[in-house]
């Protein structure tokens, strides 16, 4: 099931980033990074082609209320940001089990700095520590190698591969990762 989460209700800090919820005054960073090419592909999501497209996204962001920015504390500028979503494609084993599956971007400008392993691992403090979540998922494209090694990094263990279809038409072979809640972990290794 899925866990309760608000990002209304969220502000972790890490040494580098804010994570907090989305503002209406952090339209122009969104577009800034969103509408990158190479970037929102990875994710399954092309580039924004214009402002309104970003403002729809980020009306969607704050309405939805399962989304943190992710706020650079040097620039003060939002690169990036988690998802934190409703479960999918999961076995009946995890129903009674409460758990999110994260999905995240990132700035090219930033990319390689190992700036989303310390957000993510915020993320993962936060709903096993405060929101006692049973584990976490994390689905990545098999071609989408940068994000395999965040989640190699943060200790995400492989659940089962899946077929996505993309907003832009194409099909993509995913990998599906589990994370447990490690107080729970020994239940489950
Ligand atoms: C996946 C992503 C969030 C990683 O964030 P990050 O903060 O750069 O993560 P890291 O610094 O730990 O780097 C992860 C890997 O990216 C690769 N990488 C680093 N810099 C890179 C660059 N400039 N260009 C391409 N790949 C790069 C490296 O393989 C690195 O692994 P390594 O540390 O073992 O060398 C980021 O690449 C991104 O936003 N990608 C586009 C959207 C996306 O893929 N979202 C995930 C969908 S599931």
């Amino acid at each position: 099931m899925n866990g309760a989460f608000s990002a209304k209700a969220v502000r972790l800090e890490t040494p580098r980033l804010i994570l907090r919820p989305w503002t209406q005054a952090d339209l122009e960073d969104l577009y800034a990074y969103a509408r990158v090419d190479g970037v929102g592909q990875l994710a399954g999501w092309t580039p924004h082609r214009c402002l309104e497209e970003s403002q729809f996204i980020l009306d969607m962001f704050i309405g939805e209320d399962k989304t943190l920015a992710l706020e650079h504390r040097e620039t003060g500028k939002v690169i990036g940001s988690i998802g934190l979503e409703e479960l999918a494609h999961l076995g009946p084993e995890l129903d009674p089990l409460r758990g999110r599956e994260i999905g995240y971007v990132l700035s090219r400008d930033f990319w390689g700095q190992g700036l989303m392993p310390e957000a993510v691992r915020a993320v993962m403090d936060y709903c096993f520590g405060t929101l006692h979540y049973d584990f976490l998922t994390c689905g990545y494209f098999t071609r989408n190698t940068q994000s395999r090694r965040v989640n190699e990094k943060l200790g995400f263990r492989f659940y089962k591969q899946i077929t996505l279809d993309t907003r832009y038409d194409t099909v993509e072979t995913t990998n599906l990762n589990l994370l447990w809640n490690p107080e729970r972990e020994e239940a489950h290794v």
